[in-house]
């Protein structure tokens, strides 16, 4: 007769004599719906809106892809959440969201998430250590790319954008300036990824939620 034992302690899975990698349930400590009322509070720019719904998108499109399906939401409010300070706070980024996220409840987990796509950019502590911080980290910057490159497309959209397309506007320092090729090449390095393939399935996440991105920034 075989003794199953099991104990799950942090994350590690003992059975039957030996340790397993168990994925705990992230809390994200708000819904859905009580994080967009929150980010809401402090940020009114369109621009800032679309961004935030965007990344929430793509985050949880990645959750899907990268076999984390059981954590989409939390991805996904991560997404929503991460410039929360920005707006109202742009010397402070990701300095004051641990404050504005505690106030509205936010789990621990995801203000560390939060605060870690900052890291190496400006002074927090927290670098990306989940897989899905490094996606946050690398696809944050890279957005914001997909989006100048798509917006001047004679269909100003993403559907019908190519990688070479995306790699020429990257290679072309003056277009979209703002957006740091250096901080997605380490958002990539940190995934262990090659540059096309963040650049390709960024483009298809986005692909995935500009629809639904666009059809609520009409309703607002
Ligand atoms: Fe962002």
């Amino acid at each position: 007769m075989i003794l199953l034992l099991t104990i799950i302690v942090r994350g590690l899975h003992f059975c039957n004599g030996s340790w397993y990698h168990h994925p705990m349930a992230l809390q994200s400590g708000v819904s859905r719906e009580a994080a967009w009322e929150l980010f809401r509070t402090y940020n009114k720019d369109p621009f800032h809106l679309q961004h935030a719904l965007t990344v929430e998108g793509v985050m949880d499109w990645y959750a899907r892809e990268l076999g984390y399906a059981d954590e989409a939401e939390f991805w996904g409010i991560t997404g929503l959440l991460h410039d929360i300070d920005f707006e109202e706070y742009p010397d402070r980024h990701c300095l004051k969201a641990p404050e504005l996220l505690r106030a509205g409840g936010v789990s621990e987990e995801m203000i560390h998430a939060v605060c870690s796509h900052g890291w190496g950019i400006v002074d927090v502590e927290a670098k990306p250590e989940h897989e899905m911080e490094k996606v946050l980290f690398a696809a944050d910057e890279l957005t914001g790319l997909v989006w100048a490159a798509a917006i001047i497309r004679p269909s100003r959209s993403v559907k019908d954008m190519e990688v070479k397309s995306l790699k020429k506007k990257y290679k072309t320092p003056a277009f979209a300036a703002g957006c740091s090729r250096e901080v997605i090449e380490r958002g990539a390095a940190l995934l262990g990824w090659e540059l096309d393939a963040l650049f390709e399935k960024t483009i298809l996440a986005m692909r995935n939620c500009e629809d639904s991105v666009n059809a609520f920034m009409r309703g607002l």
